[in-house]
């Protein structure tokens, strides 16, 4: 009697081990990429660039891409940069559909605070020049 006792708590416990088990799994449903892609909080949807495209803002954006985004990027902006890494994060591909539909607040917020091998460029740049960074890429994904 005492030993069927045992067996029978013994199940008890595997079936609640078993319980939290599925509850933990059904938590976790979503697809592993969505939890790896890059969100800018909602507010930063909200930030607008004071400066016009003008030719010399889209020159400066140029300039400094070339410089300072490029060697990841890629000279097209197609993620495909020497410096690239081979681990980690690939560097954006600003032609992908998911980077062309956030806005501009979002990609300065991004530019600003960096993630991972994406270096933060909050303290190496004005906000005047990540805005002529924000405008050079939206010029270079339109073109394919
Ligand atoms: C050392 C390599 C490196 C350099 C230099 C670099 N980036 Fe990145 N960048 C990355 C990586 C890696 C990611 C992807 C990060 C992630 O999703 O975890 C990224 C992501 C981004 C994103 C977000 C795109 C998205 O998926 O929403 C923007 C915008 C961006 N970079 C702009 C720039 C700009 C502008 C510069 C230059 C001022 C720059 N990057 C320089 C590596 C780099």
């Amino acid at each position: 009697m005492i030993l069927n006792k045992k067996i029978a708590a013994s199940f008890l416990i595997s079936g609640a081990i078993g319980v939290v088990g599925l509850s933990s799994f059904k938590g976790n449903e979503q697809p592993f990429h969505s939890q790896d892609r890059w969100i800018a909080p909602a507010w930063a949807d909200t930030l607008t660039s004071p400066y016009h495209d003008e030719p010399l803002t889209l020159a400066n954006g140029e300039e400094l891409f070339g410089l300072y985004c490029a060697s990841c990027h890629g000279e097209s902006g197609y993620g495909d940069g020497a410096a690239g890494g081979a681990l980690g994060q690939k560097p954006a591909n600003f032609h992908d559909s998911l980077v062309k539909k956030q806005t501009n607040g979002a990609l300065f917020w991004k530019i600003s605070n960096g993630k991972g091998n994406m270096p933060p460029f909050q303290d190496v740049f004005t906000a005047e020049q990540r805005w002529q960074l924000v405008t050079y890429l939206r010029k270079l994904s339109v073109t394919e």
